[in-house]
């Protein structure tokens, strides 16, 4: 695929986020504190290196899942839907499910996977987003835990993907166009 050039600056170390990480998991194990074994959903394909590293430092019982969605619009942004390209293995109702996404954008990915997965009928479900765009927010959501709130700056790494490069950098960084355009 062709790409505009372009360099990537870094935005947040890969220490940062493991530190972030391990505080986040302390919220998230007292707020699922009583769990049999909490689902954890990622959301294909951006959050599998958060996945990855976010059940790792969980000390609770977890089994994880993954959904894809895909986001497709007609010419009014506002009216997007989701379709699901791959959906969950287990089924959901009366469990704990702790939803994962990458970045909360306009916030029209959270909140269809949301609606989807609660007419499932969990017994919990909660939402964590590594990062949050609230400046570009369309949809009325917040994902109960934000690892970093960001400016509106297309970014990059840690799973998070410039036309499916870049998913492999071990710290998350923002693209930077040197064309001028
Ligand atoms: P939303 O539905 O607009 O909130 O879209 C969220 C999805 O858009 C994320 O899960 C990402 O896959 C993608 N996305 C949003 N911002 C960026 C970015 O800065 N870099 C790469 N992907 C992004």
């Amino acid at each position: 695929m062709t790409t505009r050039p372009y360099v990537i600056d870094e935005m947040i170390s890969a220490k940062s986020i493991a530190a972030r990480i391990e505080a986040l998991s302390r919220e998230i194990a007292q707020e699922f504190a009583d769990t049999e074994q909490l689902v954890v959903v990622g959301l294909l394909r951006g959050s599998f290196v958060f996945i990855a590293d976010l059940v790792r430092e969980l000390r609770l019982p977890v089994e994880v899942d993954f959904l894809e969605v895909s986001s497709y619009g007609n010419a009014m942004e506002s009216s997007r839907e989701v379709r699901i390209l791959k959906d969950l293995r287990s089924a959901i109702e009366g469990r704990d499910v702790l939803v994962v996404e990458d970045i909360v954008d306009t916030g029209h990915t959270l909140s269809h996977v949301v609606r989807l997965l609660t007419s499932r009928n969990p017994r919990k479900l909660r939402t964590i987003a590594l990062l949050d765009k609230p400046s570009r927010r369309e949809a009325d959501i917040k994902a109960d835990w934000t690892g970093f709130e960001i400016p509106d700056e297309f970014v990059v790494g840690y799973g998070i993907d410039y036309a499916q490069a870049n998913r492999n950098l071990p710290h998350i960084g923002k693209v930077r166009f040197t064309d001028g355009g």
